[in-house]
């Protein structure tokens, strides 16, 4: 969508994977959807860090409104959690440097029951600009899915229209797409900024690996309509919770960027272990997604259950590009298994070689490669080595 934002992958914070739908807040104070939560995220955000990194969008999911609409039809949020009210929040957010997200639905109710808003799209989306929100996902539960490009197009011209720049977040393919319809994603890049495709990510290393698995089955359809503006979502970063290993973190966070997916952490920032903070700011595997090119990359080569993916990235000279290759264990045998391989397996077939470093591994030192010398690395069971080779132009 060419309203000028999302111009990198969007970065921020979102609650719905770590916090779901929890809304008794006697039971469950530290866990449950209200205020307080967001701005102790968002002074979390600010004070270590994060924000300095690019993670900018604090994003409200579902179970933020009231079970009915007001006099006037609006949408409200509930009173008891959000006492202050939307504008507050993002005022809130605003004073911090940061942005405030929000969650509707394009059918009758949203995917936990709270009011949808196919009956009042251009009203939602007036009253969200009324608040000022910044970024709004549309998910899609309980609609005529047949006609989500039509409805997701229209409320793109609905926040158009209120003048007011706001991210539009789509999930028309993660409905599309499991019925098996390809969704017209020519549209989509045209009317959205970001589109989740595919399933919900669940805090365990398999859903990571399924996830994979239907990006890469199907890189060669939906890749070429990533770019800046509009970017294929395949979900939350579920980095610091309880699921993944310190390792098996490495790896989302390593193809997330080459995927030049949108960083959207879902973890409790208040609380999360230094080391899973400290690998969410690393600053070298940010700078991979956020590179400017905003290529897409891909699966180019599996070999005995390991995976090599490799991105486009800056610099470029004389429109050969620089790389990311990241390359995913998936065994399970428990030892860093070897592999060898040279960069032209990879299509990496710049005459006059590349710098390679390895991006988690600082005090391993760079080496200076021609695409047709071997490289010897080691990979641990579920984790991933991530390289940057950054083209030179002159004989090594
Ligand atoms: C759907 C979406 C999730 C989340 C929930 C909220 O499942 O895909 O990301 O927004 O709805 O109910």
């Amino acid at each position: 969508l060419n309203n000028g934002l999302a111009l990198t992958p969007p970065m921020g914070w979102m609650h719905w994977q770590r916090y779901r739908c929890v809304v008794d807040c006697k039971a469950y104070p530290d866990d449950c959807i209200r205020e307080e939560l967001f701005r102790e995220i968002a002074d979390e955000i600010v004070n270590n860090g994060f924000k300095d990194a690019g993670y900018e969008y604090v994003i409200i999911d579902d179970c933020w409104a009231s079970k009915e609409r007001d006099n006037n039809s609006r949408l409200q949020p509930d009173p008891k959690r959000f006492p202050s009210g939307i504008k507050a929040l993002a005022d809130y957010m605003h004073g911090k440097g940061l942005k405030l997200g929000i969650y509707a639905d394009y059918g009758t109710k949203t995917c936990a029951g709270y009011p949808g808003s196919i009956e009042f799209l251009e009203l939602d989306a007036q009253t969200f600009a009324d608040w000022e929100v910044d970024y709004l996902k549309l998910d899609g539960c309980y609609s005529d899915i047949l006609t989500m490009e039509l409805g997701y197009s229209l409320m793109s011209r609905y926040l158009n229209q209120t003048g007011r720049p706001i991210v539009y977040s789509c999930s028309w393919p993660a409905y599309q797409e499991p019925i098996g319809i390809h969704p017209n994603y020519e549209k989509m890049s045209e009317v959205c900024n970001l589109w989740r495709n595919w399933d919900d990510i669940d805090d365990s290393w398999s859903n990571v690996t399924n996830i994979l698995k239907w990006f890469s089955d199907n890189q060669d359809r939906i890749a070429n309509y990533a770019g800046p503006g509009h970017w294929n979502d395949p979900d939350m970063l579920i980095i610091g919770n309880f699921g993944l290993s310190y390792e098996q973190a490495k790896a989302q966070l390593a193809i997330w960027a080459i995927l030049a997916a949108p960083l959207i952490m879902s973890v409790d920032l208040k609380n999360i272990d230094p080391k899973f903070r400290d690998l969410l700011l690393n600053k070298d595997v940010i700078a991979i997604d956020q590179d400017p090119l905003g290529i897409q990359g891909r699966l180019v080569m599996t070999r005995g259950n390991i995976d090599w993916w490799t991105r486009p990235i800056t610099p470029v000279i004389q429109n050969e590009t620089s790389y990311a290759v990241g390359i995913l264990s998936k065994r399970v045998d428990g030892y860093p298994h070897r592999v060898n391989f040279k960069l032209s397996d990879l299509g990496l077939k710049n005459p006059s070689g590349y710098k390679v470093q390895n991006i988690y591994e600082s005090s391993i030192e760079a080496e200076m490669l021609k695409p047709n010398d071997t490289l010897l690395i080691r990979v641990k069971p579920s984790s991933v080595v991530l390289l940057k080779a950054t083209i030179l132009d002159e004989q090594i």
